[in-house]
Parts: C-alpha cells; structure tokens; sequence
C-alpha cells in the first residue's frame, strides 16, 4: 500500500467516499424521481432499498477493494479469478460513459453559478437556448473536467480526500441553510406535505424501479468506484459501520434537499405543487424561476448558493468517477499517475461532446438519436448514455459483484475481509443479514432488474410499467 498512497485517515476515506456518493444523484437526481414518482411513497421505497441492498453491496466492494489493493479489473484477477474481470471492464467503461455526460451537466450548472450571480433569473425561460450555446456551455464543462483533473491529480490523500474534507462540510453547512430559508416561505408546508406524507396509491412497477436505480446510482455502487475507492483503505479500518455510514450520509444528504427542494416549489406553486413533476428540468427551469420570484439580490445570493453546493456536490463524485480509470491505467497499464489522469480526462471530455451537443445543438445527437429498439430511441444522446451505463451497466455490474463475492470468492472470504477491523462482526445479526442480501437478495433483485431494463429500454418490451 506505501507505494500506491492512501486514505490517511478513517474521517477520509468516509469523507471521499460520501463525496462519491452525494452529487448530482442527490441534489438533481433525487428530488426529480420523488415529483415524478408521486412524492413520499418513492422515497418509503427508496430508503427500503438503499438499506436492504445497497449498504451490502457497498461493504462488499470495499471489502474487495482492500483485500486485493487493485482497481475493479485487477481485483477479480488477483482473487485468481480473470475470468470475472469483465465485471471490472465493464466498471471502468461505465466509469468514463458516466462521467462523460456527468461532467456536462455539472458544466451547466457551474455555469449557471455566473448566470445566478449575476442576477439573470431569465435563464429558466432560456434554458433551451442556454444547453444550445456549445462553446459557452462546452467552455464551463472544460473548466468542470480541469477542476476534477486538478484534484486527481494530486493523488488520494493529497488531492481527493483533502477536497472531500473541506467540501462535504461546506456542503452541509450550505444545504442546512438552505432548508431553514425554504421552510420560512409561505406555503413550504404544502411542499412538505407532498414530501412526507406517502400516497400509495401513487405507487407502481416504474416507481419501484426508479427507486432501485436511483438508489444504486446515488450510492455509486455496480461499476468498482467503492472496490477503487476501498483499495486505499487501511487494512484496520472497520468496514460495515464506514459503509453503513456512508449510506446514511448519501440517504440524508439526499433527503435534506427534498427538505430544501419541496417547501420552494410549495412556495413557488402557491401550495398547488404544480412544477413538482418538472423531470430533469427541474433544477435549471422551475428552481430559478424560483429565486426570481424572490428576486433582487436575495434571490442572486439564494441562486447563487443553491449552484455552488450543486457543483461542489458534483466535485467530489467527478473525482472518484475519474479515479476508476485512472486507478486501472496506473495498475494494469502500468503508466504513470500524471499521465494517467490527464490521459483519461482528455479522453472522458471528448467522449461527453457528443452528449453536449444533443441538446438542440445537432438536430442528430438531440432527437433523431434512434438504436435498434423497435420504434426508436428517439431520445437525446445523453440519455442514451445514462440508459446504458446507469440502467442497463450499472445492476448488471451489482449483481454480478454480489454473485462473485458470495458464491465463487466464497462468503466466509468475505467475511474474514469484513471482520479484519470490526471485532463485533463476525456472529452478529449484521453479518447474517449483510451475507443473505449479497448472497440472495441482491443477485435476484438486481438480476430482474436488469433483465427488465434491457427489455423496456432497447427492445420496447415493458413487463411492469
Ligand atoms: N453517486 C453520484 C451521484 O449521486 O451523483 C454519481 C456516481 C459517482 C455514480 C460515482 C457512480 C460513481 F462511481
């Protein structure tokens, strides 16, 4: 582990690795799924999901991270197992996919941290023509790309967790403040009725599925960022509470900005809630809409505020989607660091232009964007994208990662990896209930999952909708 650095700390690793986990998923992703999945009932499932089976497969991929000091395809490999290093392949392609188009909207939204400052609450009517201008928005997610190269660079502990240390208690501090403010409009309790009181009613096969695959990417799980993240972790840290931890963190991080989300469209909508089914617009056109309603220069500082906690949300997940594949090209390329990190985000840049382009740049990347499934996919280029590396890459790879690890590495492995820095593990109903979800629940569930995302997504055939 000397020559590969480290996690210096236990208060690091969990930082980073939080820092993985809360991004765009939480803050952009979350509060989308829960209007657009009816409000509370979405989240009830959410949470049932992110503690049942997410938090197994985490401390599985650390456990495997630490155990090997590889990155996701070499890990398989020195378990003595290459044949499964397809796992970790498919890790690192959905890896450079996601940050591709991840990197283009944390560009936007860094970008509308200027738009914000300076007052233009016009935006959200021109959120069109703003994602049309490439060389601006182009410009900003080159400045988002640098950032993340910056920070990689400078190696684990010295750039990646020294970022998390200072920006996960930002973020914090900022979002609380956030809340506060939301909850003092008129009608926040409207926003958070919908918020918390479930509807079951509400509930149905897509919503259960969104849950899932919300949850699983907000907890950067199925493509080896934990296995990544978990080879620099010192062999006596306790691995169950870290992960367990970390959900809890990535849970409540993400439930505090339904807490700052709700209560402003609650304002927004005079208690009607309209605007809460906004989908993916709902931060760049019905939030600033928003702070324009409170407009001068609070609604500047509100606005202002509420894109700089996005982007430093961003941040810390941008750096550990580009550690995969710099961990694995230093690994198993055998080139340098340096070299390794600007290689791989020169790459994942040029890869993201295409997802940049798609929206109303090239008529081509935007609409016309059709694949074999019957009738089309007709869909822009980045949600192409996120249709196969978040949907389709991202339960195959858990799933395969829990089958592996239970039943061909072996659970007591596991286990013993589990055990080395948590005394109280082995026999206690934590172990049990971590060795039946990696074993069973999360292979079955997962599995489906994916089988049913690939029939809806590319052959048009929807079983549950
Ligand atoms: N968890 C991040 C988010 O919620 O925004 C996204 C992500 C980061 C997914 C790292 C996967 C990953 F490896």
């Amino acid at each position: 582990m000397a020559t590969r650095g480290g996690f210096s700390s236990r208060l690091g690793f969990i930082a980073a690795a939080a820092g993985s986990a809360v991004g765009l998923g939480n803050i952009w992703g979350f509060p989308f799924e829960v209007g657009q999945g009816g409000g509370a009932a979405f989240v009830v499932i959410y949470l049932l999901f992110c503690f049942l089976l997410c938090f197994p497969v985490m401390a599985t991929e650390i456990a495997i991270g630490r155990k090997t000091e590889r990155n996701p395809v070499g890990a398989f490999t020195a378990l003595g197992y290459k044949n499964w290093s397809w796992v970790g392949k498919m890790g690192i392609v959905a890896g450079i996919l996601i940050l591709s188009f991840y990197n283009v909207i944390a560009g936007w939204a860094f970008g509308y941290i200027v738009e914000m400052a300076s007052g233009n609450f016009g935006i959200a009517e021109q959120f069109g023509e703003y994602t049309k201008n490439v060389i601006k928005v182009g410009g900003y997610g080159l400045i988002f790309m640098l950032s993340t190269t910056l920070v990689v660079k400078r190696g684990i502990s010295g750039g990646i967790e020294k970022a998390a240390k200072l920006l996960m208690p930002t973020l914090i501090i900022m979002i609380l403040g956030m809340v506060i403010y939301s909850l003092t409009l008129p009608n926040a309790m409207d926003g958070l009725k919908f918020y918390l009181v479930p509807d079951f009613s509400k509930l149905n096969g897509s919503v259960i599925y969104n849950a899932m695959g919300q949850a699983f990417f907000s907890l950067s799980l199925g493509m080896g960022a934990l296995i990544t993240y978990g080879s620099y972790v010192n062999r006596k840290e306790n691995i169950v509470s870290a992960a367990a931890l970390i959900t809890l963190a990535d849970v409540g991080i993400a439930f505090i900005a339904g807490m700052m989300i709700f209560p402003l469209i609650g304002f927004m909508s005079g208690g009607t809630m309209e605007g809460a089914a906004g989908g993916p617009g709902l931060i760049f056109v019905t939030l600033p809409q928003i702070f324009g309603t409170i407009g001068g220069s609070l609604g500047a500082i509100v606005g202002t505020s509420f894109f700089v906690l996005l982007c430093f949300a961003a941040l810390t997940s941008t750096v550990s989607l580009l550690e995969v594949p710099v961990t694995y090209a230093v690994d198993e390329l055998k080139i340098r660091r340096g070299r390794a990190v600007w290689l791989m985000a020169g790459i994942i840049f040029l890869v993201g232009i295409p997802s940049l382009l798609g929206f109303g740049y090239s008529e081509f990347f935007s609409t016309a964007f059709k694949t074999f499934k019957p009738g089309g996919f007709d869909t822009d280029f980045l949600s192409f994208i996120a249709s196969i590396a978040n949907d389709t890459i991202l339960p195959l790879g858990g799933c395969m990662i829990a089958f592996f690890a239970a039943h061909v590495w072996k659970k007591h492995n596991l286990n013993e990896e589990l055990a080395q820095g948590a005394p109280g593990y082995m026999g206690s109903f934590v172990q049990k209930y971590l060795n039946f979800s990696v074993s069973y629940l999360a292979p079955v569930i997962l599995g489906v999952l994916f089988i049913l995302t690939v029939l809806s997504k590319f052959f048009n055939i929807n079983i549950i909708s």
